[in-house]
């Protein structure tokens, strides 16, 4: 099963000039531990805007990219959709970004784990409006935190039944 993993703001803003909107120590940690010891799936743009460039430590990084010479240490690269579907098709998967990524991957994601950040920065890369979104249900947030004068939940939304893509 692929589930989608993402901190939005509060219009569904998820990065700014390749880097993240936000610093939430308690965010990174969730991302951490949800992901941990799984495959993740991400666009080369944000491997290109982790620390280094390099890839999640304790995870199987798959990183989408079109151009065939490209290869970094720590990482299985996919030119298409196909060959990621192929790869992940038996096991829990996470697909980590960026707005490109989610765009072409969300339909074949049962679920959605959303970081829910009430303030609204500038943004030029957005997560799909779930709220806004018949095939897409919240079913589940967690109480309001706050981390220096912003607010966060957890949220989970799930895709109705027969409208997730079977690959
Ligand atoms: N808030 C969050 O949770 C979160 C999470 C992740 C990322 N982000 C932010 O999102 C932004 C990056 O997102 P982005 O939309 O610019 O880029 P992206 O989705 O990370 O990566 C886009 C790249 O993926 C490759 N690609 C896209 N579609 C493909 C396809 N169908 N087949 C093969 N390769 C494909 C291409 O790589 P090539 O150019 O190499 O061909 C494309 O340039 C950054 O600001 C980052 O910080 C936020």
């Amino acid at each position: 099963m692929l589930t989608a993993i993402a901190a939005v703001s509060g219009n569904w803003g998820i990065g700014k000039d390749g880097d993240l909107l936000f610093n939430i120590p308690e965010d990174k940690k969730f991302f951490r531990r949800t992901t941990l010891n799984h495959t993740v799936i991400m666009g080369r743009k944000t491997l290109d805007s982790l620390p280094n460039g390099k890839p999640f430590k304790d995870r199987n990084n798959i990183v989408l990219s079109r151009n065939r010479n490209f290869s970094t240490d720590g990482v299985t690269v996919c030119h298409d959709l196909r060959e990621v579907l192929e790869i992940v098709k038996n096991e829990d998967a996470f697909v980590a970004g960026g707005g490109e990524i989610y765009r072409l991957m969300l339909p074949f994601c049962a679920k959605a784990i959303i970081t829910k950040v009430g303030s609204i920065p500038d943004a030029d890369t957005f997560f799909p409006d779930l709220d806004n979104d018949a095939n897409w249900v919240l079913t589940d947030q967690s109480e309001e935190f706050t981390y220096e004068g912003l607010t966060y939940r957890f949220c989970t939304y799930e895709n109705t039944g027969n409208e997730v893509l079977i690959y």
